[in-house]
């Protein structure tokens, strides 16, 4: 069967990885068709919008997409980030994160840990506006049953997939009694039908504080948005950083994958940047696409080349992003 894959490149670092990720999935005995589309900095430049229509488009018509990085400059008028619309746009409700211990002395180990994060609402609903001519400012948090309900599905359904038994419902209702009220009581109420797992509740200070102090003990955190970015970033530092972290945004219809590294703009050109954050975010792909054997061999190539010490700079290795890509092409 053939899948047809639109790839995003974007800004910065992100065609270069987006680059050597083609090529390693057309390593791959797989029937793939690729197109690519327009997104980020660039294509404000060239066309006046970070995020055009037909790209969402392209990405509707595909039957998967991997996006590289864009570059979000602060301060220009009538910019918005991309990334947030893109997943608004496509109710990229879903936002994956795994954390899996890797082979590397900078990895902690026995940590296998998926984070949940809500992706369209919350602080990141993009309600924002400036008052008394600039003296306040107010964002909105936005947080909906109809929200809450399914991303604490989705995290109930991976638990069970993934063979999981535990689950941490993280939030601050204590202090945020409306919005992380209605989250946490969603929650309490889904659990009831997912008997086979148990629900913790934990807030967000002390999921932070615990993360550092003993991550080994999560097995799925689901959370609201913004708690989620923060909470997912720092516990990739603890399974080999951002040169090694990948995510998918997942909805009902679309699906966008993607490393969780930004553009890197001073790795540009370098050969520095490291594209195995790429190459795990096209393996969660391909389990999406349901080929799991070769989402298996991928990531197996990639831990293979980690463990044997064939790394970029970020992991302590001399090895430039073409050079790793050419080993992991070698192990497939
Ligand atoms: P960043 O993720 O681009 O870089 C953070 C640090 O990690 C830097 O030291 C960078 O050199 C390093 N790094 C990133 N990717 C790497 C890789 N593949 N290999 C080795 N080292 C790597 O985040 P930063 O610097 O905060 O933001 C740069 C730009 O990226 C900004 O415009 C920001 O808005 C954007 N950004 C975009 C994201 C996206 O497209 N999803 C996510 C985060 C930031
Ligand atoms: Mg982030």
């Amino acid at each position: 069967m053939t899948h047809k894959i639109c790839l995003l490149p974007g800004d910065g670092i992100g065609p270069e990885v987006i680059d050597c990720a083609e090529q390693v999935l057309r390593a791959l005995p797989l029937d793939l068709e690729f197109i690519h589309a327009e997104i980020g900095f660039s294509a404000y430049a060239r066309l006046g919008t970070p995020l055009p229509e037909s790209t969402l488009e392209e990405i509707r018509l595909s039957s998967t997409t991997l996006f590289g990085a864009v570059t979000t400059p602060p301060a220009i008028p009538n910019f918005f980030s991309p990334v947030v619309r893109m997943r608004q746009s496509l109710e990229l409700f879903a936002n994956i994160r795994p954390c899996h211990s890797i082979t590397h002395s900078s990895s902690r180990p026995n940590i296998d840990l998926i984070i949940v994060r809500e992706n369209t609402e919350g602080l990141y609903s993009g309600i924002e506006r400036i008052e008394q001519d600039g003296n306040r400012a107010v964002t909105e948090r936005v947080i909906t049953r109809k929200g809450s309900d399914r991303i604490i599905r989705k995290a109930f359904d991976l638990a069970r997939q993934a063979n999981r038994k535990s689950i941490h419902v993280v939030h601050k209702a204590n202090i945020l009694r409306q919005t992380c009220g209605l989250f946490r009581s969603v929650a309490f109420e889904v659990a009831k039908e997912y008997p086979d797992i148990t629900m913790q509740e934990m807030l967000v200070d002390t999921c932070a504080m615990e993360l550092v102090r003993a991550p080994e003990q999560f097995e799925v955190i689901v959370t609201t948005n913004l708690f989620g970015d923060i909470l997912s970033d720092e516990a990739c530092m603890f399974v080999g950083g951002l040169g090694v972290a990948a995510s998918g945004n997942i909805g009902a219809d679309a699906a966008v994958f993607e490393p969780v590294h930004g553009s890197a703009p001073t790795l540009v050109g370098t050969g520095r940047a490291n594209p195995v954050a790429t190459f795990l975010a096209a393996a969660m792909m391909l389990d999406y696409l349901n080929e799991s054997e070769s989402a298996e061999r991928l990531r197996n190539a990639v831990n293979d080349c980690i463990a044997n010490g064939e790394s970029a700079s970020d992991l302590g290795g001399s090895l430039t992003t073409s050079q790793v890509t050419e080993r992991v092409i070698n192990r497939l």
